[in-house]
């Protein structure tokens, strides 16, 4: 028996995971202190009225024979007829008309943006941003494909673009980004699209932080790009979008038009799916159908507005302090220059020490994210007021 010997290329532990154990053992040492957590994007905000009304209809059908539901519909690989369309209608509000057999309904975004590399050869080479939102990185070094890397940094605003002669058959792009919060305009990902194209690469394109945008220059989507279709698979979340962290429901676009080798992506996704997936629960689907119904859009703007403001009051305190950061705008992440030459840990463990506050270090998401540290607007505001306080007082001094 052999063991997949990828994992061994892997840190111990996932960076997340890394940051929580290191604020556990500083909580277990000063059991007084009051730690404020603006670390892992995870929401605070409780789900909209209309998507737990939605539920609560959903559990009672459950619970009645002639309206009871097992398996979900195989045909759309168990995603619910009503969740789906009301996916579509959301894409043709933003000027994108897809089909029901291209939106695959999932557990949330990180899990298919790991699946779905089953589809494509470990002999391929992906080609990620650094930094880069960790989970990427993993999943490709657990199947053992070649990663290059595109660097981001302050020169280039943390959006890198393609360069000529660098060769990759598989693409990330998150935007707006994690861990930077800087987002592409249609502009730019026209560049991105045009670039896969002439490689014959996919582009997996991570739209999680989708409605953080409001500038309206910055895409949403990539299909807003003309042609994506033929070379970009879209993953979505409703986790950031509707809170959904703790219930878990994303949804995935596989166009038609995506044709590899002769080879119909979108089937070999739905062949992968039925095989290794059972779909998300009915109750899940039908609040998470609710997300896009004109009510629910309205009382989950609502949300993402608490959460944008509150990565204004972090940018406005990092202003004042005359700190260089990115993000903040079109994102509920703020990627700022840590203070004083520090290193990314080494900030770490001065603001947990000194200010009680937790947040991400940037060398945690790659080498350029050395000298960078993540906060989230995700938190309560109560919460980010305190912490810019704190860090108001102590980089002050
Ligand atoms: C993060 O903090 O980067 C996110 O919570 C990660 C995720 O969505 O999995």
């Amino acid at each position: 028996m052999k063991i997949n010997r990828c994992f061994l290329a892997l840190k111990d532990s996932y960076l997340f995971a890394t940051v929580g154990r290191k604020t556990a053992e500083y909580k277990k040492a000063h059991p007084e202190k009051d730690v404020i957590r603006l670390s892992i994007g995870d929401v605070t905000r409780p789900l909209a009225p209309v998507v737990v009304e939605a539920m609560k209809k959903a559990v009672e059908e459950m619970s009645r024979t002639e309206s009871f539901k097992g398996y979900g519909p195989d045909q759309t690989c168990y995603g619910y007829q009503s969740l789906i369309e009301s996916i579509l209608n959301s894409y043709s509000r933003k000027g994108v008309s897809l089909g029901t057999g291209e939106i695959f309904i999932s557990d949330g975004a990180k899990s298919d943006c790991g699946n779905i590399l089953d589809l494509f050869s470990t002999e391929n080479t992906v080609l990620l941003p650094d930094p880069v939102y960790p989970a990427y990185a993993d999943a490709n070094t657990m199947a053992g494909r070649k990663i290059i890397y595109a660097d981001a940094n302050e020169a280039n605003g943390f959006l890198p673009m393609p360069q000529k002669g660098v060769k990759a058959d598989i693409i990330y792009i998150c935007s707006p980004n994690n861990p930077t919060g800087a987002a592409y305009t249609r502009e730019q990902l026209k560049e991105w699209v045009a670039y896969a194209k002439s490689l014959d690469a996919v582009i997996l394109y991570d739209a999680a932080y989708e409605y953080f945008v409001t500038d309206p220059s910055l895409a949403r989507s990539i299909y807003e790009v003309e042609g994506a279709k033929d070379c970009a698979i879209e993953i979505c979340s409703y986790s950031k979008t509707a809170g959904f962290t703790g219930v878990r429901c994303g949804y995935t676009v596989v166009p038609h038009a995506l044709i590899r080798e002769g080879v119909s992506i979108n089937k070999l996704w739905a062949r992968r799916q039925s095989t290794k997936f059972n779909g998300v629960s009915y109750v899940t689907q039908m609040g998470a159908a609710a997300v896009f119904s004109e009510e629910g859009e309205k009382q989950i703007s609502e949300n993402i507005a608490y959460y944008r403001k509150n990565a204004k009051i972090i940018g406005d305190t990092l202003d004042e302090l005359g700190i260089w950061y990115t993000g903040g705008k079109n994102s509920p992440y703020i990627w700022l220059k840590c203070p004083n030459g520090m290193d990314s840990w080494a900030f770490f463990d001065y603001l947990l020490e000194e200010a009680n506050v937790v947040g991400t270090p940037g060398s945690g998401f790659g080498k350029n994210g050395e000298g960078f540290f993540r906060l989230t607007g995700f938190g309560t505001e109560e919460n980010t007021r305190e912490a810019c306080k704190r860090i108001s007082r102590l980089l002050q001094k």
